[in-house]
């Protein structure tokens, strides 16, 4: 497991609640040291115990500082947490358990969703708890001297978080969205269609969105290269998922896969040690090579002509069609 590294212990300084259901986290070195520096759309990995075992979560890095090196030699990491109540009990933990002087055990600061700072006339798109790292791209752009544009959205204009923030930053670039209320609802098909596919287009938010995103850019025009995302939570189970059977021919084991359990998750129940990391289908490091089967891919990461040539497969989101999969594992 590439994630379990525990290279910082830090103390929580400060606990705000930003709205009824996010809450900041502000972390500190206990003797006040410098914290490693990052860049723009990095996330710490943190220890959590839901139900008393431990277990990593990922939370992307706030800064809404727009001064160039803001963020180079830290003396606290803000983070923000939205409360799941029907999670995986990570985000409860954190909401419940943590408060000032808690100490918590996190990773340096990880960066799987750069900004690209000399981009110009980016579009940033976040979606709820989204809107984290979208903040720190923010900062960076306005840090730069670059273009940008912030389109915000979440179900209820009480759950956008960091207005005050993105505001200062982004002025009249920023356009906030709510489902209900008196804000507009976020058109992407609209908002893609007025865009020219040379825009960077960065999105932080869940899976629907990013689906949506990426459908509607790869349909007008955008090349990969073009397009940046995060899912900030695992994708759900599906509905239609079926239980199938796992070989894994190196370690000589066969698993059954239940419909509500992922292949990466059934091995680590059974006590074996594959790589993995961001568990959402995007990192590629969990990775195998498939000897048998075929494979419904669902992932973020692999190109149209591997699927197509069913030769590997995302553990972690990725399922089988049939009965039985061989993975060399
Ligand atoms: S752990 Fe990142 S793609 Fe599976």
């Amino acid at each position: 497991m590439t994630h379990a590294d525990k290279t910082l212990e830090l103390v929580v300084e400060d606990v705000i609640a930003l709205t009824d259901s996010i809450t900041e986290f502000r972390l500190r070195d206990p003797a006040g040291k410098a914290l490693p520096g990052f860049a723009a759309g990095a996330h710490l990995r943190v220890q959590v115990a839901p139900g008393g075992i431990a277990a990593w979560r990922h939370y992307s890095l706030v800064n809404s500082d727009g001064r160039a090196d803001a963020t180079a030699a830290p003396s606290a990491y803000r983070i923000a947490v939205r409360r799941d109540d029907h999670g995986q009990g990570g985000s409860l933990w954190m909401h419940t358990q943590v408060k000032p002087g808690t100490r918590l055990a996190t990773s340096a600061p990880v960066n799987a969703f750069a900004l690209d700072d000399r981009a110009d006339d980016a579009v940033l798109i976040a979606g709820g708890i989204g809107v984290t790292p979208i903040v720190s791209m923010a900062a960076a752009l306005s840090a730069a001297g670059r273009r940008y544009r912030v389109h915000y959205s979440a179900r209820h204009p009480d759950q956008l978080a960091l207005v005050d923030e993105l505001m200062a930053l982004a002025g009249s670039n920023l356009t906030l969205y709510a489902d209900q209320g008196p804000l507009p609802a976020l058109e992407l098909d609209t908002l893609i269609a007025g865009l020219a596919p040379t825009q960077p287009i960065y999105a932080c938010g869940p899976a629907g969105m990013i689906d949506a995103v990426l459908a509607l850019a790869w349909a007008r025009g955008w090349t990969r290269d073009d397009i940046h995302f995060e899912l900030f939570s695992a994708p759900a189970p599906d509905a239609s998922d079926r239980a199938f059977e796992v070989e894994l021919r190196q370690s000589g084991r066969v698993l059954a896969v239940p419909a509500g359990q992922t292949i990466l998750d059934a091995m680590l129940a059974a006590e074996l040690d594959p790589l993995y990391d961001c568990k959402r289908g995007e990192c590629g490091v969990c990775q195998v090579p498939v000897l048998a089967g075929d494979v419904d891919h669902r992932d973020y990461c692999l190109s149209e002509a591997e699927r197509g040539a069913g030769n590997v497969m995302q553990i972690c989101v990725s399922r089988a069609r049939g009965a039985r999969l061989v993975l060399d594992a």
